[in-house]
């Protein structure tokens, strides 16, 4: 087991990575989860996906701003060194900079994170100097934008059409000329990842996007397998561990059936034998 991480890395740390040591990240939401991961990870994502992985949500429209924060702050108490970033989820952000800044803001001073991330390319820059200026360091998302899985029309790989592709060329450069320390850039296609990675002056952290990515971020669920039954083609699982919960719920439910658990080694004012 290699843990590398030991001090707590700034925004501007995992700037200066750009085009180095590849980043690391996982997108979790609780405190045991967040103390496991962290010796291994560069920053830890609270990611609205929350809402699809623990909440059993169809898609991350509806968190809320106070999800994230309770979220937020389950990690802060399971990592309380690493460096964490926040989503700020679909609708507390993109009417204003004022309204993206009296969320974030929120989530800074509650959760004690790092940074936020929001998606959207050159339409959300304008919110991201805004942001960036007063202190608050931006992640910007690109790509495949979960929160607009409606217009987008459902979650497929974005990029196969040049008018797209130019798109989000376009966004990547907006979000980090608006002042973004890093971006995530999902579900797209390898050579434009590849290409945004290149000419992007801040690092691509990527998800279903290219090898060459400046860092890779996955659900950490998805990474140690506690789905049993979807795989996405991006997601490589490290661990099955959906069989091996199962199983264990499963010897469990049969000892209590059997009377065999709790036994009297469990019980109190029983002395020990032997
Ligand atoms: O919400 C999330 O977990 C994310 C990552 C998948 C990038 O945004």
């Amino acid at each position: 087991m290699s843990e590398s991480p030991t001090k707590r890395l700034m925004p501007p740390d995992i700037r200066a990575r750009k085009g180095g040591e590849p980043i690391v990240s996982l997108a979790l939401y609780t405190a045991p989860m967040a103390r496991l991961a962290a010796p291994y990870c560069d920053f830890l994502l609270v990611g609205d996906s929350v809402g699809m992985v623990l909440y059993g949500m169809d898609s991350t429209l509806g968190v809320t701003l106070d999800m994230m924060i309770q979220h937020g702050k389950a990690v802060k108490r399971g990592a309380p060194d690493a460096c964490v970033v926040v989503d700020l989820p679909f609708g507390s952000y993109e009417g204003s900079p004022e309204q993206a800044y009296a969320s974030a803001s929120r989530v800074m001073a509650e959760t004690g994170a790092q940074g936020v991330k929001l998606e959207g390319g050159a339409v959300m820059a304008p919110t991201i100097a805004f942001l960036s200026k007063r202190g608050i360091p931006v992640m910007a998302h690109v790509g495949l934008l979960p929160q607009s899985v409606n217009t987008a029309g459902g979650f497929r790989a974005h990029g196969r059409d040049l008018q797209e592709a130019s798109q989000i060329h376009e966004d990547a450069l907006a979000v980090a000329d608006a002042g973004a320390f890093a971006m995530v850039v999902e579900g797209v296609v390898e050579d434009l990842a590849r290409r945004i990675t290149k000419e992007a002056p801040i690092p691509t952290i990527g998800i279903g996007a290219s090898p060459a990515c400046d860092g890779q971020v996955l659900v950490c669920d998805d990474a140690i397998g506690m789905f049993s039954n979807f795989k996405p083609r991006f997601v490589k699982r490290f661990a099955e561990l959906a069989p091996t919960v199962q199983q264990a719920i499963e010897a469990y439910s049969n000892e209590v059936r059997a009377r065999s658990f709790p036994a009297m080694e469990h019980c109190f004012g029983v002395k020990k034998s032997g």
